[in-house]
């Protein structure tokens, strides 16, 4: 039995989980709101060894500092553009560590009668497995590792439905009879369609994969929860779950795709990953100078950043930028569409890394109105996140994407390196507008570049 007053610190760790949920939905308060759940996190695991008679408490606490060390290092080594990854190993660690407290617990329910408990203990093996085995093909992708692009063969399909048919076969025989040895073939299966599970998702789909497997652990923890009669698992594992799941279909929406198409797109023949053709048809391209000419007269400016601005890593000379046209009476905007980059918050992230002020980064939904009042949009690295074909082509894999309404500014300028298309493949017609004017380059040294030639106006 759990003693009160543990109950009543659980019951303020679970309080504290949702608190911390709370900070992290916005920037100004995210930091605060990851160290109330870090700080819940340490006293919930404190807490068992005031009131149990544990047995082994030195290999308990050396695993504990053994995995505080790795996280720690991990967390301080990691780039951000690694975050991903990261996210998806320490994920894939929690739900494999859940599966296997699962193994052990079905040690001892060989008395009982089979039941809800020995059903839930089954699920956390199988999902536990599956978000384990996912996360690490994730990471392997991501880190290149291995290739990131859709990995399919014919019989895919009818391996995958035979795994996930002989997974529920597995738990019912689990539930009725319940036995290690069933369990571990319940975990080994449980892996195989974690790893067929990714196999088919392409490189920079993989994100969302990572929030859903994250979904997946939450929901592995809270039945391990239940099954270890802990509350605060209980509560922690479903808030991972729920909080998963929305990031998950709300990815899948931004992105106008369902989580079905990112998961089996592959394997309907349509890869996930965008491998278009550079288009040789003309367009309006200028130096440095000569857009530092148009931003110069320009009154009202807004920035668009996308993935490009990550890979070039030219956040700070952008920053830098924006304050001298400000400095020059300008007002400037940053405009944040929900998927530009490859994770979700990546151009957040990324602004705030170079001290962009808050209250400059505009969410898609309230600066789409401002456009058509614009002088010019300097688009730094973006080109998905601002097609018109999401609006007008509906053969477009966009299509139905909620896009940033660019098109209807009086001038843009595209920061480039070439007529590649972005992630989805497909060509932008905005390139091709009269009203548009690209700045071929790098887009540190084209900024570095438009950077002195404004200083010089
Ligand atoms: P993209 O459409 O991928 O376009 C990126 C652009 O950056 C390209 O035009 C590329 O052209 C340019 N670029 C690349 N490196 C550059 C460099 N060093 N300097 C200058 N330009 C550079 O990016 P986006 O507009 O941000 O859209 C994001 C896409 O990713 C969407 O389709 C979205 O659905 C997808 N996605 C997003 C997420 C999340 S959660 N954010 C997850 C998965 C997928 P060049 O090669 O010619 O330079």
């Amino acid at each position: 039995m759990t003693p009160t007053w543990a109950q009543l610190v659980y019951l303020g760790c679970a309080v504290a989980f949702i608190l911390a949920l709370k900070g992290l939905a916005g920037p100004r308060t995210a930091r605060t709101g990851n160290l109330v759940g870090a700080a819940a996190a340490v006293v919930a695991v404190a807490v068992p060894f005031f009131y149990l008679e544990l047995d082994h408490v030195p290999r308990i606490l050396a695993a504990i500092a053994i995995g505080t060390a790795a996280g720690v290092l991990g967390a301080q080594r990691v780039q951000m553009t690694q975050m991903p990854q990261m996210v998806a190993l320490f994920n894939g660690v929690g739900g494999g560590a859940a599966a296997l407290v699962a193994l052990l617990e079905l040690e001892h329910m060989g008395d009982i009668t089979p039941g809800f408990d020995v059903a839930a203990t089954a699920f956390t093996i199988v999902v536990g497995a599956v978000s384990f085995a996912g996360s690490v093909i994730t990471f392997a992708k991501l880190q290149d590792l291995m290739t990131s692009r859709p990995v399919v063969f014919p019989a895919l399909p009818l391996v995958f439905g035979a795994a996930l048919l002989a997974a529920v076969v597995l738990s019912v025989l689990v539930v009725r009879d319940p036995s290690v040895g069933t369990g571990v073939v319940l975990a080994l299966l449980g892996l195989a369609i974690g790893v067929l599970l990714v196999l088919p998702v392409g490189g920079a789909d993989v994100p969302i994969v990572i929030s859903l497997l994250n979904a997946f652990t939450g929901l592995t923890v809270a039945a391990g929860g239940y099954v270890l009669g802990n509350v605060v698992l209980l509560v922690a594992g479903t808030l991972v779950g729920a909080s998963g799941t929305f990031l998950t279909l709300l990815m899948a929406s931004a992105m106008g795709r369902s989580v079905a198409n990112i998961l089996f797109g592959a394997l309907r023949g349509g890869s996930t990953l965008g491998a278009g053709e550079a288009s040789d048809r003309p367009v309006r391209s200028a130096g440095p100078d000569d857009v530092a000419i148009l931003l110069g007269y320009a009154d009202k400016v807004i920035i668009v950043p996308g993935y490009g601005l990550a890979v070039a890593q030219a956040q700070h000379t952008l920053r830098e930028l924006v304050e001298v046209l400000q400095g020059r009476g300008t007002r400037v905007d940053y405009a944040i569409h929900p998927v530009a980059g490859r994770m979700p918050g990546h151009m957040n992230v990324l602004l705030a890394e170079a001290q962009v002020p808050y209250e400059q980064l505009v969410e898609m939904d309230d600066i789409n109105s401002e456009f058509r009042h614009t002088d010019v949009v300097l688009v730094v690295g973006a080109n998905d996140v601002v097609n018109p074909a999401a609006r007008t082509t509906p053969s477009a894999p966009i299509y139905g994407m909620p896009i940033l309404d660019v098109d209807q500014a009086r001038q843009v300028v595209f920061l480039k390196r070439s007529m590649r298309p972005g992630f989805a493949g497909i060509e932008n017609e905005l390139l091709f507008e009269p009203t548009t004017t690209l700045l071929f380059g790098d887009a540190k040294e084209s900024l570095s570049k438009l950077l002195s030639a404004v200083k010089a106006l």
